[in-house]
């Protein structure tokens, strides 16, 4: 840790930009250490969680996020939302959280040494687990608890297909699914079929090899998390009274990227049999939602999966392994 202070205020290393910009040409720097406002929390951060939404944030695409990241630039200097470390101090208003308390969750801006968080937006970090599996958790665990539960109304005995089933997403859901008993198939790229089996899905399709939407096999509940398939091949897998959560999906164009499929489902659910949902992440029960996480991981129904760790003056790596390599689970910035 360099905390340090110069002309009275207290400073911090952190990722820092003040332009949309590609992940590679991000850099540390020395800023002022966050204080927290009277509702947060300030966290002395020791692991951050990198996954596809930090690569659309640094780079404000699709352009259509601009709108709520900032139209020419960033609102946020430093990157990273997922967050696990120990409380620092506290607001004024923070009840549930003392100096000291071992926390993670979501917040702007943990590729620092410290960032703030709002008190509903963190939770107890798992007892059983480091910081770098607490940070895999926030946005990826939170994601495929609330598309498979809330969005997709997942029920025991349903059979559920996750594609992307390897990926920061997809190894939570796969786990999920399976502590809601449903009977899991996982779709992935041909090196991760023995980590999905792994983390309990009954069968796991390899992609590469065989179409999941053949006709062999229909789903009442399909969690996209891969993205990139047309909604039609989706339906094929799909029961006739079904139901498509869409989670996302990478590549496409600068503008929409896959926002125009997710349109379209919305555009088309009303007329069809099938329900065709979209899946954005809510920060309604993020705190409660964040303790049955908790409490899931604490009792071994779900491992958080980190595929790798980089020290918080290689985030450009960092990225560039999450999305170039897309090992199996999670990246995580260790601080
Ligand atoms: N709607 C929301 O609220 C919300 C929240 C969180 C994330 N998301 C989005 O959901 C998607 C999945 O997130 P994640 O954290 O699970 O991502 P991830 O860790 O990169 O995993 C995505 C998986 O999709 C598969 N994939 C297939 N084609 C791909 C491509 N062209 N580029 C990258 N991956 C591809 C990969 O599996 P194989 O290599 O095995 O094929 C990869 O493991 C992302 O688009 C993310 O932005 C949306």
């Amino acid at each position: 840790m360099s905390d340090d202070t110069h002309g009275g205020v207290t400073t911090m290393r952190a990722v820092v930009r003040d332009a949309y910009c590609s992940p590679d040409a991000l850099e540390l720097g020395v800023v002022p250490r966050p204080v927290a406002g009277d509702d947060e929390v300030l966290v002395r951060v020791h692991a951050a969680g990198v996954d596809p939404g930090v690569w659309h944030v640094v780079t404000g695409l699709p352009y259509v996020v601009r709108v709520a990241l900032g139209p020419f630039r960033p609102k946020v200097r430093v990157p990273g939302t997922d967050v696990a470390g120990r409380v620092e101090a506290v607001g004024r208003n923070v009840t549930r959280f003392r100096p000291g308390d071992e926390v993670f969750g979501t917040c702007g801006g943990s590729f620092g040494e410290y960032a703030c968080a709002r008190q509903e937006r963190i939770a107890p970090k798992p007892v059983n687990v480091t910081f770098e599996q607490a940070a895999a958790i926030p946005t990826s665990a939170l994601t495929a608890l609330q598309g498979l539960r809330d969005r997709g109304g997942i029920r025991a005995g349903q059979r559920v297909l996750i594609t992307g089933a390897g990926g920061g997403v997809g190894t939570f859901a796969v786990q999920l699914a399976k502590t809601f008993g449903a009977d899991v198939t996982g779709v992935c790229g041909a090196g991760k079929t023995d980590l999905v089996r792994s983390l309990g899905a009954d069968d796991a399709v390899d992609h590469t090899r065989r179409d999941f939407a053949d006709g062999s096999r229909r789903y009442d509940l399909i969690l996209d998390t891969a993205g990139g398939r047309p909604l039609s091949h989706l339906r094929r897998a799909l029961t006739p009274g079904g139901t498509l959560v869409l989670v996302g999906g990478e590549g496409g164009g600068r503008w929409l990227q896959g926002t125009d499929r997710q349109m379209r489902a919305m555009a088309l659910s009303p007329f069809v049999g099938q329900n065709l949902r979209v899946m954005l992440l809510s920060p309604e029960g993020r705190e409660k939602d964040l303790r049955f996480l908790r409490e899931r991981v604490e009792s071994g129904e779900v491992t958080p999966v980190v595929a790798g760790t980089y020290p918080l003056g290689e985030v450009p790596e960092a990225i560039r392994c999450m999305r170039d390599v897309r090992p199996g689970g999670k990246i995580v910035v260790t601080v």
